[in-house]
């Protein structure tokens, strides 16, 4: 009877150690890094919607659901600049450093957003990849992925001649 007692006492001490370990190995890490590029964007005060539309639209099949179903993407000031008046990048034209360009996503087009995807260019920066910053949050800042892995995730699909942004290319 004792020994039962004790076992029973040692496998909940065993799933308690591996639930913490669990959560702590697997929750999103957020990073000094995150934390400054969530400020950075959300400081931003002029951006504008992708060809001056607030409507929020559908994801191409192109997301392979990584975005979910509806975005909305918009451009800091220094980005906007140098869109034409289609609101599309000129061919041969890059963005300068500082340009942020964030993808709002939601699951339902009425819904509120759920995620947003940031695009930061930023030159041989430590954390850069073709030359932008990757990093998703969610409306509140919590990590959702960390801006200190490189957007390892991100730039297999991230090709595009338009300074791998691939809204142009999708969009007319
Ligand atoms: C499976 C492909 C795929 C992956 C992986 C992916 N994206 Fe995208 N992303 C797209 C496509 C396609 C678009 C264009 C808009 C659309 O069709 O929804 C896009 C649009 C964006 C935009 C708006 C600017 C643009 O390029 O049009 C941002 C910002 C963005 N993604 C950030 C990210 C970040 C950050 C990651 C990694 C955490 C990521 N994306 C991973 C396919 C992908």
């Amino acid at each position: 009877m004792k020994n039962r007692k004790l076992i029973q006492n040692l496998i909940f001490i065993f799933i308690a150690f591996a639930i913490t370990g669990y959560i702590f190995l697997f929750s999103p890490k957020k990073t000094a890094e995150d934390e400054n590029l969530y400020k950075w964007i959300s400081s931003e005060k002029d951006y504008l919607y992708y060809q001056n539309s607030p409507e929020i639209l559908p994801t191409t099949e192109e997301t392979e659901r990584a975005h979910d179903n509806f975005m909305r993407i918009r451009f800091n000031k220094k980005a906007a600049d140098v869109l034409n008046q289609d609101g599309h990048l000129p061919k041969g034209v890059s963005f300068p450093d500082s340009s942020i360009i964030i993808k709002e996503i939601y699951s339902e087009k009425t819904g509120a957003v759920e995620i947003l995807a940031a695009m930061v260019k930023l030159k041989g920066a430590p954390n850069s990849n073709k030359d932008w910053l990757w990093a998703e949050y969610s409306p509140t800042g919590e990590v959702e992925y960390s801006v200190s892995k490189n957007g390892k995730a991100c730039v297999s699909c991230h090709k595009s001649t338009y300074d791998n942004v691939r809204i142009f290319e999708l969009r007319k």
